[in-house]
Protein backbone atom coordinates (compact mmCIF):
# COMPACT_ATOMS: atom_id res chain seq x y z
CA UNK A 1 0.00 0.00 0.00
CA UNK A 2 1.39 3.47 -1.28
CA UNK A 3 1.51 5.85 2.27
CA UNK A 4 0.14 8.99 2.23
CA UNK A 5 2.55 12.26 1.65
CA UNK A 6 1.87 15.49 2.88
CA UNK A 7 1.95 18.24 0.05
CA UNK A 8 0.99 21.27 1.74
CA UNK A 9 -0.17 22.56 5.20
CA UNK A 10 -1.97 25.84 6.17
CA UNK A 11 -5.12 27.36 8.16
CA UNK A 12 -7.90 29.20 7.47
CA UNK A 13 -8.00 32.67 9.51
CA UNK A 14 -9.44 31.66 12.68
CA UNK A 15 -7.20 28.71 13.12
CA UNK A 16 -8.32 25.32 11.28
CA UNK A 17 -5.68 23.19 9.57
CA UNK A 18 -6.12 22.59 6.08
CA UNK A 19 -4.09 19.45 4.48
CA UNK A 20 -3.54 18.80 1.32
CA UNK A 21 -2.14 14.94 0.94
CA UNK A 22 -1.40 12.36 -1.66
CA UNK A 23 -1.50 8.65 -2.43
CA UNK A 24 -0.47 7.49 -5.59
CA UNK A 25 -2.50 9.42 -8.12
CA UNK A 26 -4.93 10.08 -5.17
CA UNK A 27 -5.52 13.63 -3.44
CA UNK A 28 -7.23 14.41 -0.47
CA UNK A 29 -8.01 17.94 1.33
CA UNK A 30 -8.31 17.65 4.93
CA UNK A 31 -9.64 20.45 7.81
CA UNK A 32 -8.42 19.37 11.20
CA UNK A 33 -7.53 15.55 9.85
CA UNK A 34 -11.15 15.02 8.65
CA UNK A 35 -12.03 14.29 5.28
CA UNK A 36 -12.77 17.81 3.66
CA UNK A 37 -12.33 16.72 -0.05
CA UNK A 38 -11.17 13.45 -1.97
CA UNK A 39 -10.00 13.56 -5.81
CA UNK A 40 -11.88 10.09 -6.06
CA UNK A 41 -15.50 10.57 -4.75
CA UNK A 42 -16.51 13.48 -6.83
CA UNK A 43 -20.41 12.74 -8.22
CA UNK A 44 -22.27 14.94 -6.31
CA UNK A 45 -19.72 18.03 -6.70
CA UNK A 46 -20.48 18.12 -10.12
CA UNK A 47 -24.20 17.98 -9.62
CA UNK A 48 -23.69 20.66 -7.51
CA UNK A 49 -23.09 22.50 -10.71
CA UNK A 50 -25.81 20.69 -13.09
CA UNK A 51 -28.31 21.54 -10.96
CA UNK A 52 -27.04 25.36 -9.96
CA UNK A 53 -26.21 26.42 -13.95
CA UNK A 54 -28.40 23.70 -15.59
CA UNK A 55 -30.95 26.98 -16.89
CA UNK A 56 -27.94 29.17 -17.95
CA UNK A 57 -26.61 27.19 -20.93
CA UNK A 58 -28.07 29.49 -23.38
CA UNK A 59 -28.00 33.14 -21.14
CA UNK A 60 -25.74 35.59 -22.43
CA UNK A 61 -23.41 37.13 -19.67
CA UNK A 62 -23.97 34.63 -17.09
CA UNK A 63 -22.44 35.09 -13.58
CA UNK A 64 -21.83 32.09 -11.56
CA UNK A 65 -20.03 32.35 -7.35
CA UNK A 66 -18.60 29.22 -6.50
CA UNK A 67 -17.53 28.74 -2.87
CA UNK A 68 -14.82 27.61 -2.79
CA UNK A 69 -11.93 25.95 -5.15
CA UNK A 70 -11.25 22.68 -3.33
CA UNK A 71 -9.47 20.50 -6.21
CA UNK A 72 -11.62 22.31 -8.74
CA UNK A 73 -14.46 19.33 -9.71
CA UNK A 74 -17.57 21.80 -9.33
CA UNK A 75 -15.66 24.58 -10.99
CA UNK A 76 -14.57 22.72 -14.08
CA UNK A 77 -18.91 20.95 -14.29
CA UNK A 78 -20.09 24.81 -14.15
CA UNK A 79 -17.67 26.32 -17.11
CA UNK A 80 -18.68 22.58 -19.15
CA UNK A 81 -22.11 24.22 -18.53
CA UNK A 82 -21.59 27.64 -19.37
CA UNK A 83 -21.45 29.43 -22.22
CA UNK A 84 -18.45 31.37 -23.39
CA UNK A 85 -19.02 34.90 -22.57
CA UNK A 86 -20.33 33.65 -19.24
CA UNK A 87 -17.99 34.75 -15.69
CA UNK A 88 -17.01 32.26 -12.98
CA UNK A 89 -16.08 34.07 -9.83
CA UNK A 90 -14.51 31.01 -7.41
CA UNK A 91 -14.40 32.49 -3.94
CA UNK A 92 -11.88 30.64 -1.96
CA UNK A 93 -10.79 30.90 1.53
CA UNK A 94 -7.25 29.70 1.80
CA UNK A 95 -4.89 31.42 -0.44
CA UNK A 96 -2.39 28.26 -0.19
CA UNK A 97 -5.45 26.02 -1.39
CA UNK A 98 -5.65 28.19 -5.00
CA UNK A 99 -1.67 27.86 -4.90
CA UNK A 100 -2.12 23.47 -4.61
CA UNK A 101 -4.70 24.01 -7.28
CA UNK A 102 -1.88 25.91 -9.77
CA UNK A 103 0.67 23.47 -8.79
CA UNK A 104 -0.42 19.82 -7.40
CA UNK A 105 -3.82 19.31 -8.44
CA UNK A 106 -5.35 21.56 -11.39
CA UNK A 107 -4.64 17.81 -13.64
CA UNK A 108 -7.37 16.41 -11.55
CA UNK A 109 -10.71 18.57 -12.96
CA UNK A 110 -8.89 19.95 -16.25
CA UNK A 111 -7.22 23.20 -14.98
CA UNK A 112 -10.17 24.97 -14.12
CA UNK A 113 -8.13 28.05 -13.40
CA UNK A 114 -6.41 28.25 -16.91
CA UNK A 115 -10.05 29.10 -18.25
CA UNK A 116 -10.40 33.04 -19.28
CA UNK A 117 -13.69 32.90 -17.71
CA UNK A 118 -12.50 32.16 -13.78
CA UNK A 119 -11.83 34.52 -11.67
CA UNK A 120 -10.60 33.86 -8.17
CA UNK A 121 -11.37 35.81 -5.51
CA UNK A 122 -9.61 35.12 -2.18
CA UNK A 123 -11.82 35.83 1.29
CA UNK A 124 -14.72 34.66 2.91
CA UNK A 125 -16.84 33.37 0.26
CA UNK A 126 -19.56 35.89 2.05
CA UNK A 127 -17.81 39.00 2.42
CA UNK A 128 -16.84 38.41 -1.27
CA UNK A 129 -21.06 38.27 -2.40
CA UNK A 130 -21.30 40.79 0.37
CA UNK A 131 -19.03 43.07 -1.74
CA UNK A 132 -20.10 42.06 -5.16
CA UNK A 133 -22.00 45.04 -7.21
CA UNK A 134 -22.91 42.94 -10.37
CA UNK A 135 -25.59 40.12 -9.06
CA UNK A 136 -24.75 36.55 -9.61
CA UNK A 137 -27.28 33.88 -11.66
CA UNK A 138 -26.14 31.20 -9.27
CA UNK A 139 -24.61 30.88 -6.44
CA UNK A 140 -22.88 27.53 -5.49
CA UNK A 141 -21.55 26.44 -2.16
CA UNK A 142 -19.61 23.13 -0.71
CA UNK A 143 -17.46 25.54 1.77
CA UNK A 144 -18.50 22.33 4.49
CA UNK A 145 -19.79 19.32 4.55
CA UNK A 146 -22.87 20.63 4.68
CA UNK A 147 -25.00 23.51 6.17
CA UNK A 148 -23.21 23.55 8.89
CA UNK A 149 -19.59 25.09 10.09
CA UNK A 150 -17.06 22.63 9.52
CA UNK A 151 -13.62 23.90 7.29
CA UNK A 152 -13.73 26.83 9.41
CA UNK A 153 -15.72 28.38 12.48
CA UNK A 154 -17.57 31.19 11.50
CA UNK A 155 -19.27 29.43 8.30
CA UNK A 156 -22.14 29.39 10.00
CA UNK A 157 -22.54 33.07 9.14
CA UNK A 158 -23.15 31.94 5.70
CA UNK A 159 -26.51 29.53 6.83
CA UNK A 160 -27.84 31.81 9.08
CA UNK A 161 -30.49 34.11 8.67
CA UNK A 162 -28.15 37.23 7.76
CA UNK A 163 -26.29 35.17 5.53
CA UNK A 164 -29.19 34.20 3.77
CA UNK A 165 -30.46 37.28 3.26
CA UNK A 166 -27.02 39.05 2.21
CA UNK A 167 -27.17 36.10 -0.53
CA UNK A 168 -30.51 36.45 -1.72
CA UNK A 169 -30.08 40.23 -2.32
CA UNK A 170 -27.17 39.51 -5.00
CA UNK A 171 -28.78 36.81 -6.41
CA UNK A 172 -30.06 38.16 -10.02
CA UNK A 173 -34.03 37.69 -10.79
CA UNK A 174 -34.49 33.75 -11.50
CA UNK A 175 -31.12 33.53 -9.97
CA UNK A 176 -30.54 30.06 -7.90
CA UNK A 177 -28.55 28.94 -4.49
CA UNK A 178 -27.30 25.51 -4.60
CA UNK A 179 -26.24 24.36 -1.67
CA UNK A 180 -24.30 20.69 -1.03
CA UNK A 181 -24.95 18.70 2.14
CA UNK A 182 -24.06 15.06 3.07
CA UNK A 183 -27.24 15.20 5.36
CA UNK A 184 -30.88 16.18 5.28
CA UNK A 185 -31.05 19.63 7.37
CA UNK A 186 -34.54 20.48 8.07
CA UNK A 187 -34.01 23.37 9.83
CA UNK A 188 -31.95 24.59 7.07
CA UNK A 189 -34.69 24.13 4.83
CA UNK A 190 -37.01 26.16 6.94
CA UNK A 191 -34.32 29.23 7.34
CA UNK A 192 -34.39 28.96 3.34
CA UNK A 193 -38.48 29.40 3.19
CA UNK A 194 -37.92 31.77 5.71
CA UNK A 195 -35.53 33.75 4.68
CA UNK A 196 -37.68 34.03 0.69
CA UNK A 197 -37.01 31.01 -1.02
CA UNK A 198 -38.50 28.14 -2.92
CA UNK A 199 -36.81 25.28 -1.90
CA UNK A 200 -36.12 21.89 -3.46
CA UNK A 201 -34.21 18.91 -2.75
CA UNK A 202 -32.05 17.09 -5.26
CA UNK A 203 -30.28 13.33 -3.81
CA UNK A 204 -27.41 12.91 -6.15
CA UNK A 205 -24.91 9.93 -5.94
CA UNK A 206 -21.03 10.60 -4.48
CA UNK A 207 -19.50 7.90 -7.39
CA UNK A 208 -21.47 6.63 -10.33
CA UNK A 209 -24.65 4.69 -9.51
CA UNK A 210 -23.39 3.14 -6.65
CA UNK A 211 -21.91 5.97 -4.34
CA UNK A 212 -22.82 7.84 -0.78
CA UNK A 213 -25.77 9.77 -1.66
CA UNK A 214 -25.42 13.56 -1.15
CA UNK A 215 -28.34 16.27 -1.48
CA UNK A 216 -28.38 19.04 -2.63
CA UNK A 217 -30.66 22.41 -2.18
CA UNK A 218 -31.71 24.35 -4.82
CA UNK A 219 -33.20 27.37 -3.56
CA UNK A 220 -35.04 30.22 -5.67
CA UNK A 221 -36.16 33.84 -4.87
CA UNK A 222 -39.87 33.90 -4.25
CA UNK A 223 -41.04 36.72 -6.00
C1 LIG B 1 -15.44 20.71 0.28
S1 LIG B 1 -14.17 21.72 -0.40
C2 LIG B 1 -14.87 22.20 -1.96
C3 LIG B 1 -14.83 21.07 -2.95
C4 LIG B 1 -15.14 21.54 -4.36
N1 LIG B 1 -16.59 21.64 -4.55
C5 LIG B 1 -14.57 20.62 -5.39
O1 LIG B 1 -15.27 20.31 -6.37
O2 LIG B 1 -13.41 20.20 -5.27
C6 LIG B 1 -14.38 23.22 0.54
C7 LIG B 1 -13.50 24.38 0.11
O3 LIG B 1 -14.07 25.57 0.64
C8 LIG B 1 -13.04 26.39 1.19
N2 LIG B 1 -13.69 27.24 2.20
C9 LIG B 1 -14.03 26.92 3.48
N3 LIG B 1 -14.69 27.93 4.07
C10 LIG B 1 -14.77 28.93 3.15
C11 LIG B 1 -15.35 30.22 3.15
N4 LIG B 1 -15.98 30.71 4.22
N5 LIG B 1 -15.25 30.96 2.02
C12 LIG B 1 -14.61 30.48 0.92
N6 LIG B 1 -14.04 29.26 0.86
C13 LIG B 1 -14.13 28.48 1.95
C14 LIG B 1 -12.04 25.37 1.71
O4 LIG B 1 -10.75 25.94 1.90
C15 LIG B 1 -12.07 24.33 0.60
O5 LIG B 1 -11.19 24.67 -0.44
Amino acid sequence: MIPWQTLGEAHTPDGTRITLRQRGHEFLLLADGRSLMPSTITGSEQALAAVGCRQLTGQPHARVLIGGLGLGFTARAALDLLPPDAALVIAELVPEVHAWNQQFVGHLAGQPLTDPRTQVAIGDALAIIRADTDGFDAILLDVDNGPAEFAAHGNDALYGRAGLAAIRQHLRPAGVLAVWSAWEDHRFARRLAAAGFAVTLERVRGHGRRGARHLIYRAVPRR
